[in-house]
């Protein structure tokens, strides 16, 4: 099967030689071609160029199926690579307590937050979870996200926490978009550590780490490392133990407060530190010499009016930025990355190319998966997203709240959306 995108306005995010991610100034290079064809082969990118260059063989064999793009953008698929999008309610109740006054660490406190989102979860069925977080990621593919990773977390218990990462599973095997699964296992503190908060860790080294792995249920580790949550002494023996099943860090740090969660992540060869609203010098100089993505997430800082990370800083200082939606109920309830791309833009005064930078590339390197996805480039697997008609790369972020996303293909199908319940 053959598909051929013609007459493109402007073909976004080209890559022509590999390249894994972008950091400091590169991140402001962005190659595009315009007017524009590409050519899909089964699920992969087959050839791309301008039109003159478009030679009748490539037109010749096989089924190919014409897609007029004429005054239209071709991006790649936005990479989320940070999310809790396998929950069981939402949670409008915070939202209004915190109109009233109430922080998030507060709400937490008073057992409501993740604690909150646990108990409910351990009331609600594998097959409930499954198909409520299938309905988010239809809702994120028609999004224009290609690839997605989500979190375990709301189970705080070895049982819970399985039977999450099987949810996640199931959504890896049924949803035609790319997933990777990450353990979060140490997402809060339950009810009943409260005081000892040692032995959860114990529990989740001793117990969950090594069922997690024999299932193979999971391809990362996480930590909420912050302040009343993780320490970066409980969050040090996790990583550790995670690191001897072959499980790679992606952890939370320093969204409340400079946690010395940066330093441990990297310690520990992170694929990403995430949040990062609280970065100081001694953060950066640590990013600087590590294979670690600083990963922003805007949604959430947004959502609750935190400090805003300092994107610039970070870039100017040479270092890469992922952004990522973090969709969970608590922080983040929305996975929309055209969004996020215009928070990058308005709120932390990225450059459009940063932002497409942002939310492809390098969400793709946060999940591993950069060689494959993440740019248009041969070989890498079709999924991309075509918009309405548009000006050029600044529309998207531009036309805030706006739906510009017209046609979403993904592993090289046309997507028509529908549940499959
Ligand atoms: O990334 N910061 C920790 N965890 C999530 C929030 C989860 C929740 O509130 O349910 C986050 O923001
Ligand atoms: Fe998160």
């Amino acid at each position: 099967m053959k598909i051929l995108l013609e007459n493109i306005k402007e073909l976004v995010q080209v890559t022509e030689e590999p390249v894994l991610f972008r950091a400091g100034k590169d991140m402001a290079k962005v190659s595009t071609i315009k007017n524009a064809f590409l050519i899909i082969r089964d699920e992969v990118i087959e050839e791309f160029g301008s039109m003159d260059q478009l030679k009748e063989k490539y037109i010749d064999d096989d089924l190919i199926v014409e897609i007029d793009c004429s005054g239209r953008l071709v991006y790649p698929s936005f990479v989320d690579s940070h999310t809790h999008i396998v929950y069981p309610h939402s949670r409008e109740k915070e939202f209004v307590n915190r109109i009233k006054g109430l922080t998030y660490q507060e709400i937490a406190k008073q057992g409501g937050g993740i604690l909150n989102s646990a108990k409910r979860l351990h009331e609600t069925s594998e097959e409930d979870l499954y198909y409520s977080a299938m309905e988010r990621i239809f809702e994120v593919m028609k999004m224009g996200t290609g690839a997605i990773e989500i979190k375990s977390g709301y189970g705080l218990n070895t049982e819970d926490e399985l039977k999450m990462l099987r949810v996640i599973r199931m959504i890896k095997e049924t949803a035609p978009l790319c997933v990777r699964s990450t353990f979060l296992g140490a997402h809060a503190i339950p009810e009943n550590y409260k005081n000892d908060v040692s032995h959860y860790v114990d529990l989740v080294i001793n117990e969950m780490i090594p069922q997690v792995a024999s299932e193979e249920l999971a391809d990362y580790i996480d930590v909420f490392c912050d302040e009343g949550f993780f320490t970066p002494q409980q969050t040090d023996r996790i990583l550790m133990a995670g690191m001897k099943y072959g499980l790679r860090p992606k952890i939370h740090a320093n969204e409340l407060g400079l946690s010395g969660g940066i330093q441990v992540g990297v310690k520990y060869n992170a694929l990403s530190v995430d949040h990062l609203e609280y970065v100081g010098d001694e953060e950066i100089a640590v990013l600087k010499d590590s294979e670690t993505m600083p990963t922003v997430l805007p949604g959430a800082a947004f959502f609750l009016n935190l400090e805003l990370s300092p994107v610039r800083k970070m870039i100017n200082a040479g270092l890469p930025v992922a952004l990522a939606s973090d969709f969970n109920p608590g922080s983040s309830p929305s996975g929309n990355m055209s969004f996020i791309s215009s928070l990058g833009c308005i709120k932390y005064n990225m450059l459009p190319e940063e932002v497409i930078n942002a939310t492809t590339l390098n969400t793709a390197y946060a999940m591993g998966i950069s060689d494959s996805l993440g740019s248009i480039a041969k070989g890498k697997i079709a999924n991309l997203f075509i918009t309405t008609e548009a000006e050029g790369i600044e529309s998207l972020p531009y036309h805030f709240g706006s739906d510009m996303i017209e046609t979403v293909i993904l592993n090289g199908e046309v997507q028509t959306f529908g549940f499959l319940q």
